[in-house]
């Protein structure tokens, strides 16, 4: 057995999350424990994953005693998070007879996360579903808090369910295969954390230039502990939970914008981070110097902080986000680094804010 820390989420229906190195080939035995009347597991995954970790966790859950298990991979890739998709995971889990007691298992990124989630939360209306995500956004934000779903047209999440998860095993190993690309999105997510509850997190990043295992459980553990305490003190996003959005709301409206293939999440809310920060720092509103520090780690990290087409071009889509509401929206702003507060804008006065 190798060493693993336990950080325990006290939502609702209380988990754990499990996080250390050599994980995998153990899940069947950490499934076990939080599912001892499960018969079936069914492991959904994508086409990216699947050839690399799907045997490990299916072989794992044979040996911890499930009698059935099944792997689900769908095409990896945003596109594929919509509803035929999950509509697909139905007609295999009623092949499979899958009942209240059994459990979904979502090995992946956010997609699949999401995507598992959601089919989990409307399974039989609900079963027990657990979390190995396989990216470090995946482990540092999607995995945690229960927020499952899939885009339409219209928009990316708007259908959805709040949904925890029974238990959280991340795999420090699995990130050793995720392409650079996705290091430097899940980074994104990593600063946006770190900016808004860390100071201390902030000031290491600053510091080191390091993608060792080692220091990346304490990155990805420090993200866990923000996004945990966040989620336990509102669980269904009412008010604190609105900082997690820090960098979202423009950084949304630039992916629509974009189509969501022009440019990664962790890009566009990098741009968002620090197109709000300037404009807040000009108003008064943030601590001097904070958009300079805040603009030179996200460039360390590899990360935008300038957007490819004209603010004017996306600040329309705001309108179309669904945490806008009623003609305002909540804007996270920096009061300075490590710490975030919301502000009520109407968005009429969008344009002159980041005109300013
Ligand atoms: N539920 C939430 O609270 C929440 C929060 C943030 C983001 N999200 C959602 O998460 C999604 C983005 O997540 P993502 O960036 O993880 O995307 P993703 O799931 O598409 O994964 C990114 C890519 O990495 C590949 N991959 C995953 N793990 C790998 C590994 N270990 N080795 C090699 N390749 C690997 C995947 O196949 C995919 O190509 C979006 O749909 C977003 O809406 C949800
Ligand atoms: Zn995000």
């Amino acid at each position: 057995m190798k060493d693993y820390q336990r950080l325990p989420v006290n939502t609702g229906r209380p988990y754990d999350i499990l996080l250390g190195r050599g994980l995998l080939g153990q899940a069947g035995t950490f499934i076990r424990e939080v599912c001892p009347l499960s018969v079936r597991a069914m492991v959904v995954t994508d086409s990216n994953v699947a050839p690399l970790y799907a045997d490990a966790v299916r072989d794992s859950l044979i040996r911890a005693g499930f009698s059935t298990v099944c792997v689900f991979a769908f095409e990896a890739g945003e596109t594929h998070k919509r509803i035929e998709t999950v509509t697909a995971m139905y007609g295999a889990l009623a092949k499979g007879q899958f009942d209240r007691r059994d459990v979904i298992v979502a090995l992946g990124g956010g997609v699949t996360g999401d995507m598992a989630g959601f089919a989990a939360a409307t399974w039989m209306r609900g079963i027990r579903f657990v979390q190995i995500p396989t990216t470090l956004l995946a482990q540092v934000d999607s995995s945690i808090g229960g927020k499952t779903g899939v885009d339409i047209a219209e928009g990316k999440n708007l259908v959805g369910a709040f949904w925890q998860p029974v238990r959280v095993i991340a795999d420090i190993d699995t990130l050793s295969t995720l392409p650079e690309p996705y290091v430097v999105d899940g980074m994104g997510e990593v600063i946006k954390s770190a900016s808004i509850r860390d100071a201390a997190l902030f000031e290491l990043l600053e510091r080191t230039n390091d993608f060792s295992p080692e220091w990346l459980t304490e990155i990805v553990r420090r993200c866990m502990e923000i996004k945990r305490a966040v989620v336990e003190a509102d669980e269904r996003e009412r008010g604190e939970r609105k900082l997690l959005n820090f960098g979202h709301t423009l950084g949304h409206a630039l992916e629509k914008e974009l189509h969501y293939t022009g440019i990664s999440h962790g890009c566009a809310v990098a741009v968002g981070m620090a197109a709000v920060t300037a404009a807040a720092e000009k108003a008064g509103l943030t601590a001097a110097g904070t958009t300079a520090r805040l603009a030179a780690l996200l460039q360390k990290y590899h990360l935008p902080t300038d957007s490819p087409v004209p603010l004017e071009t996306f600040l329309p889509h705001v309108t179309l986000d669904k945490k806008a509401a009623g003609g305002e929206v909540d804007l996270v702003l920096l009061e300075n680094i490590g710490n975030a507060y919301c502000k009520r804008m109407k968005i009429a006065d969008l344009s002159t804010f980041f005109e300013s």
